[in-house]
């Protein structure tokens, strides 16, 4: 994982007030919940004194409590008693629980996931998104590196293979650019942008990226880092997906279907309709995609790239200058 970055992992919605849910997200096991105020917290998902999932604990108020021997801790890790010690000893500094810096934007669950600070950077998110339009959202697991589920959307060359029947429809094998693009709005962040030219094979040679005209429309695919993307297929309706690494083998992917029809039945409809048509589209890349070796893509690792890889290209490229920390 790229560090010092923040990385949508969860749902708000799943960590509902008085339950305690238990994941494993960036290789780690980690335990979510919420105090009295509905505020969150994200910790290890191990108590320290003697190494219990605290995830198979309780909620007491403010606190988790650990289910062995009964230490309370609170959302920041702090214990906040030693039942065996009586509550009027103040409990050892060093039972501390890690907890992860977090957010909640959007729907989503934040997690900082690198060296804390005093100020952190906005979480990524796409502000063409409305606050009107609403979304429903389809969850599948990917058995990848999280990067290469990441890739597989910037990947233009296999629209009309994999998905020769669905979006790829057409036969437009030919791929001309296609054209990528980096923004940055502060620092550490960092913007791709995608625009997409494939077109029937009619004997013609693909245009390079250089040969393009300037594009003259929002551009169709969007990837932000750490690990949100968007496919702007209109202005009132965009696919947004979150690739949540569980570790270096698996991905939780949240594909969200944004539309703007807000009438309650209908709503629902356009989300079912809508998340159906994810399912069917994201099982046919996976079912190709969890085959990539190595599991762990990089800059170096001997595959033959053409002309119309060059968005993956790019993608690997700022990956590896942000974990070798040349990037701002
Ligand atoms: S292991 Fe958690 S209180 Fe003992
Ligand atoms: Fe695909």
């Amino acid at each position: 994982m790229i560090p010092n970055q923040w990385y949508a992992i969860l749902e708000s919605s799943e960590i509902k007030k008085g339950k305690i849910v238990g994941v494993t997200r960036m290789g780690e096991k980690m335990v979510a919940w919420r105090n009295t105020k509905g505020e969150l917290s994200l910790m290890a998902d191990k108590c320290p004194h003697r190494g219990v999932a605290l995830s198979a604990g309780k909620l007491t108020g403010d606190c988790i409590q650990c289910p062995f021997h009964g230490f309370e801790y609170d959302t920041t890790g702090t214990c906040k008693l030693v039942p065996a010690n009586g509550k009027n000893t103040e409990p050892p500094k060093a039972l501390h629980v890690r907890s992860y810096p977090v957010r909640e934007e959007h729907g989503f669950v934040y997690i900082w996931w690198g060296e804390p600070r005093d100020e952190y950077p906005p979480a990524p998110w796409f502000e063409s998104i409305p606050d009107t339009m609403v979304f429903a959202t389809l969850k599948d697991h990917w058995a990848n590196h999280y990067s290469r589920a990441i890739e597989n959307q910037l990947d233009v060359v296999h629209l009309p293979f994999i998905h020769h029947n669905t979006i790829g429809r057409g036969n437009r094998t030919l791929v001309n650019g296609p054209i990528a693009t980096e923004e940055s709005h502060w620092l550490g962040d960092h913007l791709l942008n995608l625009w997409v030219y494939n077109e029937l094979d009619e004997g013609q040679k693909p245009k390079k990226p250089s040969e393009m005209p300037r594009p003259d429309r929002r551009p169709f695919l969007q990837f932000r880092y750490g690990n949100i993307w968007q496919n702007w297929i209109a202005d009132g309706l965009r696919i947004v997906v979150a690739f949540a690494p569980i570790d270096n083998e698996n991905t939780l992917m949240y594909l969200r279907y944004y539309h703007t029809v807000r009438v309650p039945v209908l709503r629902q409809l356009m989300g079912w309709i809508g998340s159906l048509s994810n399912l069917v589209i994201e099982r046919q890349d996976r079912r190709v995609v969890i085959t990539q070796q190595p599991h762990r893509p990089d800059l170096d690792i001997g595959e033959i790239l053409i002309q119309g890889d060059s968005p993956i290209v790019l993608y690997r490229k700022i990956r590896r200058a942000l974990i070798e920390g040349k990037k701002d």
